[in-house]
C-alpha cells in the first residue's frame, strides 16, 4: 500500500451496495460445507477461486446462488455477516446498508426467521463491539415472479424493526422494474424505503422506471445512465445517488477496463455517485480495494476521494443530524 492507498483505507466510509451472500469467502464456504455436511462441487479453496471467471451477470449469479447453499443455520448467517463486518472495521467502513436475498434461502426450505435473526444479531454486535452502524435492505429476486416477491414481503412484515428498505436484484435484462411496481407500492405503504438495481446490464430506461414507478431513494449501479443525456441531467438535478461498484463492473464485463470506467466522470459532472463492493468475495475486494482500483486506473485526487466518502454518508439512510456529523468529520481531513 502506498500513502494514498493508506489514506483511502483510513478514510471513514459508508457502504451502500453489498450483498451479504456475496461476501461469502471460499474459506468460509468450505468451513460451512463441512459443518453442514454439504458436498461442494470443488475440492479446494483454490479451485473455488479459479472458477470465479465471469463474462456477464448471469454467469456470476449461477455460481453465487450455488455458493449460498452452504448457509443453513442462524449461526451460519451470523458468521457470514460478522466476517464482512470485521473486514469493514479493518477498512474504516463505519456505516453499512447491506442487502440480503431471502428468496435464495426460503426457496431451499430455510426459514425467513433463521436468515434475518442471524444477520440482525451480527449487525447489533457490530454496533456494540466494532462501532459500525447499519440499516438492512431486503432484496427481491427479479427473475422470480411478482407473486413470490409479494409472499416475501408478507414474511418480512413481522421483522420491520430489523429491515429498513426493500431492493431489487438478480438477472436484470428482461426483468424491468415495472414488473415490480405493485409490490414496491405495497412495501412503501408498509413503511419500507426502496432502492433498485438498474442500469448495470439493463438499459437507461430501467433507471427511469425505478425512479418513476418504484420511487427509489437510490439507484444501485446506474452506470448506463450515460446513454441518456437527459436522464443524467435529471439525476444531477434531483441529486439521486448511484451506488457504483467498480470491481464488479470489470469482473462482469460492464466495462472492459477500469480506465474506461465512468465513476469519476459522473462525479465531476455532479452526479451523486458512491463507491461500493457489490459481492466482495467474488469480485476481488472490499471497499478499499475498490477505491484503490479506481485511484490507480483513472487516477483519483484526494478531494475526489473525500467527496466520494461524503456522498456515501449523505446517500445513506442515516438521519440528517448523523449525516451532518460525518460530513463535518470528513471536511476536517
Ligand atoms: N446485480 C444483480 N444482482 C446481484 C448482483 C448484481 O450486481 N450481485 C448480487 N446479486
Ligand atoms: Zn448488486
Amino acid at each position: 500500500m502506498n500513502t494514498f492507498h493508506h489514506f483511502l483505507n483510513e478514510l471513514p466510509k459508508a457502504e451502500l451496495h453489498m450483498h451479504l451472500e456475496g461476501s461469502l469467502e471460499p474459506e468460509l464456504m468450505f468451513q460451512l460445507a463441512q459443518r453442514n455436511q454439504i458436498t461442494l462441487p470443488f475440492d479446494s479453496v483454490n479451485a473455488i477461486r479459479a472458477a470465479y471467471q465471469f463474462s456477464n451477470l448471469q454467469d456470476f449469479l449461477d455460481i453465487y446462488y450455488q455458493g449460498a447453499n452452504v448457509l443453513q443455520t442462524e449461526q451460519d448467517f451470523y458468521d457470514l455477516t460478522w466476517a464482512y463486518l470485521e473486514r469493514c472495521k479493518a477498512q474504516n467502513v463505519l456505516h453499512v446498508e447491506p442487502f440480503f436475498d431471502p428468496q435464495t434461502h426460503t426457496e431451499r426450505g430455510i426459514a425467513f426467521a433463521t436468515v434475518i435473526n442471524g444477520i440482525d444479531r451480527a449487525l447489533k454486535d457490530a454496533e456494540q463491539q466494532l462501532g459500525i452502524s447499519s440499516r438492512l435492505i431486503m432484496c427481491f429476486l427479479r427473475h422470480l415472479p411478482e407473486s413470490a416477491a409479494f409472499a416475501t414481503l408478507e414474511q418480512a412484515l413481522p421483522y420491520q424493526d430489523k429491515i429498513m428498505a426493500v431492493g431489487l436484484d438478480s438477472s436484470e435484462k428482461g426483468f424491468p422494474p415495472e414488473l415490480f411496481e405493485r409490490v414496491f407500492t405495497k412495501a412503501r405503504e408498509a413503511g419500507f424505503l426502496t432502492v433498485a438495481h438498474a442500469g448495470e446490464e439493463g438499459p437507461a430506461d430501467y433507471i427511469g422506471q425505478a425512479l418513476n414507478l418504484l420511487k427509489v431513494e437510490r439507484i444501485d449501479h446506474g452506470v448506463r445512465c450515460v446513454e441518456d443525456p437527459a436522464l443524467v441531467e435529471h439525476l444531477i438535478n434531483i441529486q439521486m445517488p448511484l451506488t457504483v461498484c467498480p470491481l464488479s463492473n470489470i469482473k462482469l464485463c460492464v466495462f472492459k477496463d477500469m480506465r474506461e470506467h465512468n465513476v469519476l466522470e459522473l462525479l465531476e459532472r455532479g452526479v451523486k455517485v458512491t463507491i461500493n463492493s457489490d459481492d466482495p468475495a467474488y469480485f476481488g475486494g472490499y471497499m478499499t480495494e475498490n477505491f484503490v482500483a479506481v485511484a490507480d486506473a483513472l487516477p483519483m485526487t484526494k478531494a475526489q476521494a473525500i467527496k466520494l466518502a461524503q456522498n456515501s454518508f449523505e446517500a445513506s439512510f442515516l438521519s440528517d443530524a448523523e449525516k451532518a456529523e460525518w460530513v463535518k468529520r470528513l471536511q476536517q481531513l
